[in-house]
């Protein structure tokens, strides 16, 4: 993969001030936090989706499974295994609880991240960038250059591969943010190894396929921040998308907010302590030879109360070629996608807004 070195573009987020950025970047830059704590109280017009865009009602009572892992790696092994394969399949979206992240880890983790997105924007924007491939940056929406209508939402996110060269590079206020999000990273990443493995089985593959494939595999966390917002329901804090990586990990604060698309209808994920909302991206969905799903899902924002999320994502490494795996590709299932190097896969997304799929579509052999 690529080297270790950040990259010398001027988009580097460590050589510039942010006066220079203040100077380079428009108002909307430096995020909705910075736009409430400057007392706008309607939503401006970037911020508006357009009808078809916006929420539903939903009424739907349907809820995501929620499994149970303190069985995984004892007698339980095989029924939560087949546990988890219904729930990749039917939904691309579960809840696990007795995952062995301690409550305390979570709990640090949501405050360091909270105390981030509120500190004055001028330390936010130290960290700020628009470069895609800058291995640690702050910006809002989704991709605030392309995207026609901006997400109502600010987000941290930084690669944490190797730790130790990562952690000198993360925020140093808080003071403790660097502190905990290790200690979360080492807890996370064990649960993330033991669930491909799980996942691997559930496909009928053996238990490491996943975990080799991916090789060195990439990772990143990001912390999504959604104030609270003047008119949540003319816009979305993060608009319907899938996850191109791998496996991600998700922790919720007890707000509410994501929604995830099933069977056409938008299913709320309700907050559930001591959980951790699990999904499928792009890339287990090309592995799986479409047998398992990156489902779209949004996060909708509301009036009175921020919303905190922090997401961790563990993909193949850039350089790797993620392809169906020959072993589920058959004359009477044959290979649904082309083969894509993950790092071109990421370039191509970026390269446009956050359409739904769109890249996916395109590796889409022809089956006619
Ligand atoms: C994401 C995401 C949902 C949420 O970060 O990709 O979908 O609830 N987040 O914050
Ligand atoms: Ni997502």
């Amino acid at each position: 993969m690529a080297s270790t070195a950040l990259p010398p573009t001027s988009l580097n987020p460590y050589q510039q001030t942010h006066e220079e950025k203040e100077q380079q970047y428009p108002v909307h830059y430096r995020g909705v936090k910075d736009l409430v704590d400057n007392g706008s109280r309607t939503l401006p017009q970037i911020y508006v989706r357009p009808p078809d865009e916006r929420l539903v009602i939903n009424s739907h009572q349907q809820q995501i499974p929620l499994i149970d892992l303190s069985e995984l790696e004892g007698a339980g092994r095989s029924a939560t295994v087949e546990a988890i394969g219904r729930a990749c399949r039917d939904w691309g979206f579960f809840l696990v609880k007795n995952h062995g992240v301690s409550e305390s880890t979570m709990e640090n983790e949501m405050r360091v991240g909270r105390e981030f997105f509120h500190l004055p924007t001028e330390e936010k924007m130290r960290y700020f960038s628009t470069d895609h491939k800058s291995r640690m940056r702050y910006a809002t929406s989704f991709n605030v250059k392309e995207d026609k209508t901006l997400n109502w939402r600010d987000f941290l996110r930084y690669s944490f591969k190797p730790l130790e060269e990562m952690v000198p590079l993360w925020p140093d206020k808080p003071t403790d943010f660097r502190k905990e999000n290790a200690e979360y990273i080492r807890k996370i990443g064990d649960l993330a190894s033991i669930l491909l493995s799980a996942i691997s089985e559930s496909l009928g593959l053996p238990s490491e396929y996943i975990n080799e494939v991916y090789g060195d595999y990439s990772q990143y966390m990001a912390y999504n921040f959604y104030p609270a917002c003047p008119n949540p329901e003319q816009t979305l804090g993060i608009q319907g998308h899938s996850d191109p990586g791998g496996l991600i990990l998700l922790m919720q604060d007890d707000v509410g907010g994501l929604q995830v698309l099933h069977e056409d209808h938008w299913v709320v994920v309700r907050p559930v302590p001591n959980t951790l909302v699990i999904n499928l991206g792009n890339q287990l969905q090309i592995l799986s030879n479409d047998i398992y799903k990156s489902v779209e899902h949004r996060a909708v924002v509301n009036s009175n109360k921020e919303r905190i999320s922090v997401a961790t994502a563990y993909g193949p490494s850039m350089s790797t070629l993620i392809a169906p795996a020959p072993q589920l590709v058959n004359s009477s299932s044959p290979a649904v996608y082309k083969g894509c190097v993950y790092g071109d896969f990421l370039d191509s997304l970026q390269s446009g807004s956050l359409h739904k799929k769109s890249v996916l579509d395109c590796l889409k052999l022809d089956m006619s």
